[in-house]
């Protein structure tokens, strides 16, 4: 009698782990985190517990994946497209072992633009929330991508609006040499001479980084005073 008790006991305790354990991998949905950890401006750790946050509050809110646990892998693009690319590609070939849905990422456009084709030929969703290349905004070519932010060349208007406002008449614009920054500066630009405004001073600088040399931080320093006495004039 007692041994009986037991067998069914260890029985009912085998079917109840193996069952567990086929609906938890059938279950399990992974989003693949592409993070610029280890970049020349390394954004990654000061935002990577992002992902841990949205994660558990998502898992908790039974309304909203009911039938699913959500988690997460994530890789270093180091802000390269080379190392990205090694990355995603990386992610992929694990997709079955690691239950790959998706991609949240990347946050850098030389990333986003050659990992969101990938994703795209792929059909795999992803999400940047930091690449903000005007070429992204081509749907054919990248029909799987979305951003949670705009491209900067959108903010044109909001600096005309601005300086119609305060009745400003003449503004300076320096602008940071990636590609990016130079595109959201000729259009505004653009719109801010379209709009009457005064553009006495237009000037490109290489941005900054961690181990900036003195004669790279005197030029910058040159460059703001310029600017200063250019625009404000006499
Ligand atoms: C759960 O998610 C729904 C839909 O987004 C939201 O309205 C609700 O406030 C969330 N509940 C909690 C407890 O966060």
């Amino acid at each position: 009698m007692a041994c009986s008790a037991t067998c069914i006991v260890v029985v009912g305790a085998l079917l109840i782990t193996s069952a567990c354990y086929a609906v938890e991998e059938q279950d399990v949905l992974t989003v693949g985190v592409l993070l610029p950890w280890s970049a020349t401006r390394p954004l990654g750790p000061s935002i990577a517990s992002a992902a841990t946050i949205a994660i558990d509050d998502i898992n908790a809110n039974a309304s909203l994946l009911p039938d699913n646990t959500l988690r997460f892998v994530w890789l270093d693009t180091q802000c390269d497209e080379k190392m990205g690319l090694h990355a995603i590609v990386n992610m992929w070939s694990r997709r079955h072992a690691d239950h790959i849905r998706g991609f949240i990422g990347p946050g850098c456009d030389v990333v986003c633009e050659t990992a969101g084709l990938l994703a795209s030929a792929w059909n795999m969703p992803i999400v940047s929330w930091g690449c903000t290349s005007n070429h992204l905004s081509d749907k054919d070519a990248y029909n799987t991508l979305a951003r949670v932010v705009g491209p900067f060349t959108s903010v044109a208007p909001i600096g005309v609006a601005v300086m119609h406002r305060w009745r400003w008449k003449r503004v300076g614009i320096l602008a940071a040499a990636d590609v990016s920054w130079q595109l959201t500066a000729e259009t505004l630009k653009v719109q801010l001479i379209a709009g009457g405004i005064d553009i006495p001073f237009f000037q490109r600088f290489e941005h900054g980084h961690k181990h900036m040399t003195k004669l790279q931080k005197a030029r910058h320093l040159n460059i703001v005073r310029r600017a200063k006495d250019t625009v404000r004039g006499a």
